[in-house]
C-alpha cells in the first residue's frame, strides 16, 4: 500500500508534535499506519515535523491548527481521510493550571468539545484519549487499579477529569463511538535515535527534565522534594514509563478500537521508583554527577503513585518493556543531542 496516499486512512494525532504524540507518530508508522499531525505549536515546534520524517523515512503530514477551529478540523478529518483521533492536545502544567484556570478550561475542555463535535460531523468517532494518573487524586490504595475512586487536585486534574464524563456520555448517547481513555502515570525518556524528546519551556518542573538540566551543567542542583516520605529512603514514589512503551501502548489501543465503547485503563509499568533510586540509576548509567540536596515536601505532592497495569496486558495485549536504566539512558541521549543541535559550531 502506498502510505503516502492522502486516500490511505490515517490517524490523527492532535498535539501531534509534542513530546508524547511524537513518539506516538514513529509507533504509528511502525505499525504501518499513516500520522497525520494536528497541532497549534503553542508547547512545541515544527522541527520535530522534519525529524519525525526522517526518522519514520519518508515525509509526515502536518497540520498547524488549533482543536478549538472546528472547521479547519473538519477539513482535515475529510481530507486526510482519517479512521481514528488520538487526541494529546491540551495544556499540562499543574501549577499553571492554578494560575490560568479559565484557559485551561477552554484549551482542554471547550477544545475536546470542538473536536468531538468535528469527529462527529464527519463520522469518526474513533478516539484514544490522553487521560492522566492524576485523576486518581490523592491514592487511597496501592497500586492504582483502573476501580481505584477518581478525583482532583488542581483544575488541570478537573479538565481530564470533566473530559474523561464528557467521553462517557457520549459513549452512553450512541453506540458507533468506540472511546479507550488512556491513564499514564510518569512518561519520562526518548526515542533511542535522540532526535525526539521532552523539551519543556523555561525551568523544568518534572523531575527527569530537571535533572537532564543539571547533569547538562544548566542549573547547579537537584532539589529532592522531600526526604520524610514514609518510603523507603524517604523520598518520593512514582511509576515512571518509558515514552517509546507508552506510544506503543497508544497503537495497541487504536487496533482495538473496534472492540470497546468506553473503556479506561492505566499505562504504568506497576513498578515504583524513587527520586534518590531514580538520580542513582541515572548517575549510574550515564556515568555523570546530579548534585542534588534535599529540601521541604513540594505542596500537592502524594508519597507514591503506582499503577496496576493488568488490565493493559488483557485488554490490549500491552506491558512495558523498557527499565528505569533505558529512560535514563535514552533521555541522556537526547538532552546531549539536542545541545549539540543548537550549539553555534
Ligand atoms: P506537550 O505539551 O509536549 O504536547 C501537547 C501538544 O498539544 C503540544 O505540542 C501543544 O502545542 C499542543 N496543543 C496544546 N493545545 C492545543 C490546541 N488547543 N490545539 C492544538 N494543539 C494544541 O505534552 P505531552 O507531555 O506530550 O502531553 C500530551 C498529552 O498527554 C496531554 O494531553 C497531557 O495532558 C497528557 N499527559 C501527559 C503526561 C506527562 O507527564 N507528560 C502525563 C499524563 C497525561
Ligand atoms: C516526580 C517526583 C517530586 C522535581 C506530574 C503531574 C501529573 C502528571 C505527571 C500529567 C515527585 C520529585 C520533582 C524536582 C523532585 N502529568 N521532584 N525535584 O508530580 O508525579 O506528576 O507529572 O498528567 O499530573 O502532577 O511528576 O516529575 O513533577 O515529580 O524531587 O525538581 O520527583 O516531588 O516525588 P509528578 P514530577
Amino acid at each position: 500500500m502506498d502510505m503516502t496516499s492522502k486516500q490511505t486512512p490515517s490517524i490523527l494525532l492532535t498535539g501531534g508534535t509534542g513530546f508524547i504524540g511524537s513518539h506516538i507518530a514513529v509507533e504509528v508508522a511502525r505499525a504501518g499506519l499513516r500520522p497525520v499531525l494536528y497541532d497549534n505549536l503553542c508547547n512545541s515546534k515544527r522541527s520535530v515535523v522534519e525529524r519525525l520524517g526522517s526518522i519514520i523515512g519518508r515525509p509526515v503530514d502536518f497540520v498547524q491548527g488549533d482543536i478549538r477551529d472546528g472547521d479547519l478540523m473538519r477539513r482535515t478529518l475529510r481530507e486526510h481521510h482519517v479512521s481514528a483521533v488520538i487526541h494529546l492536545a491540551g495544556l499540562k502544567a499543574v501549577g499553571e493550571s492554578v494560575q490560568q484556570p479559565l484557559a485551561y478550561w477552554d484549551n482542554n475542555v471547550v477544545g475536546t468539545l470542538r473536536m468531538l463535535e468535528a469527529m462527529n460531523d464527519c463520522g469518526v468517532r474513533s478516539l484514544v484519549f490522553s487521560s492522566s494518573a492524576t485523576v486518581y487524586g490523592e491514592p487511597q490504595r496501592l497500586p492504582i487499579t483502573e476501580s481505584h475512586p477518581l478525583s482532583a487536585t488542581s483544575p488541570y486534574g478537573q479538565t481530564k477529569l470533566a473530559i474523561e464524563h464528557m467521553l462517557r456520555d457520549l459513549s452512553v448517547s450512541d453506540e458507533r463511538w468506540h472511546l479507550c481513555l488512556l491513564r499514564y502515570f510518569n512518561p519520562v525518556g526518548a526515542h533511542e535515535s535522540g532526535q525526539i524528546g521532552e523539551d519543556p519551556n523555561g525551568i523544568p518542573n518534572n523531575l527527569m527534565p530537571f535533572v537532564l538540566k543539571v547533569a547538562a551543567g544548566q542549573f547547579r542542583e537537584l532539589s529532592v522534594w522531600g526526604g520524610d516520605y514514609p518510603t523507603p529512603d524517604g523520598t518520593g514514589v512514582r511509576d515512571y514509563i518509558h515514552v517509546v512503551d507508552l506510544a506503543a501502548g497508544h497503537v495497541a489501543a487504536v487496533q482495538r478500537l473496534d472492540g470497546m465503547r468506553c473503556e479506561a485503563i492505566n499505562l504504568g509499568t506497576g513498578r515504583g521508583t524513587s527520586v534518590l533510586e531514580l538520580v542513582g540509576a541515572f548517575e549510574r548509567v550515564n556515568g555523570v554527577k546530579v548534585p542534588h540536596v534535599m529540601k521541604d515536601r513540594r505542596p500537592g505532592d502524594v508519597t507514591s503513585c503506582f499503577a496496576d497495569p493488568s488490565l493493559a496486558l488483557q485488554r490490549l495485549g500491552w506491558r512495558t518493556q523498557r527499565t528505569v536504566e533505558d529512560m535514563c539512558r535514552d533521555a541522556w541521549r537526547w538532552q546531549n543531542a539536542s545541545a549539540a543541535r543548537t550549539s553555534p559550531d
